[in-house]
């Protein structure tokens, strides 16, 4: 397959098609086993973090520091002249003189498409407010077909706040390529956006709304947890009245299947009990790490060095 990905934006996972996501995903399981190399020497990644991340801007720059490249940037935009009033749009266009590729996570939603259009090199989207988190959707592809073995006919189930979860809105999307069973596990405000249940219905993926997690636990080989989003919430009484919505222990997985893997794109606040983590259900850790590769994997295609 020739190498679609070259000089290309990645801003949202809708962008793709299923044989570009399982190409991503064999290139990931490739890097998994190699050591760190030289594919990447010369290339400068300008990673712009205005919103706090810790998994995604540090496996990125990991991941570029891996292949060979160096890294620019800022973890904080409080600390560029966007502080003085700077335009992302000129911010991006400084940027494009001194790196090859921008990783970007910013709070507006549509703010990569925006800095896609200022510049001639790729943007990666690393989350624009509550719309997308593409490169999360690879590695948590990658994840489940890691553990299940297969992407195909998996009974999955979102929890939490699937209304702000930019990385289920961009996960519900990708499956819709494998034939998934879901069901979307949340307070009533929080609900999945009409728009990505709209998509779901046209490509007529079954799925349910339900309000708590008993409900679905023996059905399911996925269980994504998300953490309600604070930070998105207008009014504190509101999240206040929706914090502890879910909060899974061990006695809850009593009865789930044998193959049931338990995912969380972390952060994690209270939504998974620390006792989980003993549990041979607990993967979120395992999925975390798989950033790193699926991170090498998407710097090594859109700056040509893969094919
Ligand atoms: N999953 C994720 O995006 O984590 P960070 O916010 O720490 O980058």
């Amino acid at each position: 397959m020739p190498n679609s990905f070259k000089k290309r934006d990645i801003i949202a996972i809708g962008d793709f098609a299923k044989e570009e996501l399982l190409h991503v995903l064999e290139h990931t399981r490739q890097i998994k086993k190699m050591a760190p190399g030289k594919l990447l020497e010369g290339c400068i990644l300008g990673s712009c973090f205005f919103e706090p991340s810790t998994r995604t801007r540090l496996s990125f720059e990991a991941a570029m520091h891996r292949l060979g490249g160096s890294v620019i940037g800022f973890s904080d935009g409080q600390w560029t002249s966007a502080k003085k009033g700077e335009s992302l749009w000129d911010s991006m266009k400084m940027l494009e003189h001194y790196a090859d590729v921008i990783v970007l996570r910013h709070p507006l939603e549509g703010s990569a498409q925006r800095a896609a259009e200022a510049v001639e090199i790729p943007v990666i989207n690393a989350g624009d407010g509550s719309n997308q988190h593409p490169t999360q959707t690879f590695l948590d592809l990658f994840t489940i077909l890691e553990c299940q073995g297969s992407l195909d006919n998996l009974s999955i189930a979102m929890a939490g706040d699937l209304k702000n979860g930019r990385t289920v809105h961009s996960l519900a999307q990708a499956l819709t390529f494998f034939n998934p069973r879901l069901y979307l596990v949340s307070p009533t405000i929080l609900e999945m956006p009409k728009e990505i249940c709209d998509e779901l219905r046209e490509k007529r993926i079954k799925f349910s709304f339900h309000k708590s997690l008993e409900e679905i636990m023996d059905k399911i080989d996925i269980l994504y947890m998300t953490r309600i989003q604070e930070e998105r919430f207008s009014h504190k009484f509101e999240y206040e009245q929706v914090k502890n919505a879910f909060i899974l222990k061990t006695d809850q997985l009593q009865s789930v299947k044998k193959n049931l893997k338990i995912l969380h794109p972390l952060p994690r606040v209270n939504e998974i009990a620390g006792e989980v983590d003993q549990s041979p259900h607990a993967y979120y850790f395992q999925q975390a790490q798989n950033g790193l590769f699926a991170r090498q994997a998407l710097l090594g295609l859109v700056l040509g060095k893969l094919t």
